[in-house]
């Protein structure tokens, strides 16, 4: 083994994965370059833009402002793994339906950071997402169309939990 690098071992959408890694890159470089993982976008490199988030431990996390070797022994969920009803996850549906985006290159970290906060309650004002977005910027679509996005994917996941609990 390179002396250089460091033995990593983690799993990544319920894979896992073991890579030798240098100690100064970023996660983001590893899911985007040894994992293919391209969903996941690098945009600021500073922590600001929260276009490279990603889920670990099952917390929203900034991919750039984490070293891939801090990813031992953590489980990660990338765009990739999100569960799927059909031929995709009612976030990323509502995201369509209501016009959560326009270029894109935000949405991928959009679409993570509101998944953990669906995680987190299921009952959050409108004020409360957006305090929990707070750490993801869109240059083009403005927020609105985000959060009422939020609240339709809420709603599709409380039908079919409804549905699974019949
Ligand atoms: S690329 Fe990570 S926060 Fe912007
Ligand atoms: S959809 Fe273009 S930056 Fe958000």
């Amino acid at each position: 083994m390179d002396m250089s690098k460091v033995k990593t071992s983690f799993s990544v959408n319920g894979k896992a994965v073991e890579l030798e890694l240098e100690p100064r890159r970023l996660l983001v470089s590893v899911l985007r370059e040894d994992l293919g993982l391209t969903g996941t976008h690098h945009a600021c490199d500073t922590t600001n833009c929260g276009a490279c988030t990603v889920l670990v431990d099952n917390k929203a996390v900034k991919s750039c402002t984490m070293l891939g070797v801090q990813a031992n022994g953590k489980e990660i969920l990338t765009i990739e793994g999100l569960p799927k009803v059909g031929d995709m996850h009612p976030l990323q549906k509502a995201f369509i339906e209501k016009q959560g985006l326009q270029c894109g290159f935000c949405t991928p970290g959009m679409i993570m950071t509101s998944y953990w906060i669906l995680s987190q309650n299921k009952d959050l004002s409108d004020e409360e997402i957006k305090r929990m977005l707070h750490g993801n910027m869109c240059r083009c679509t403005g927020y609105q169309g985000i959060v009422e996005a939020i609240k339709s994917a809420r709603e599709m996941l409380q039908k079919q939990e409804g549905k699974i609990n019949e």
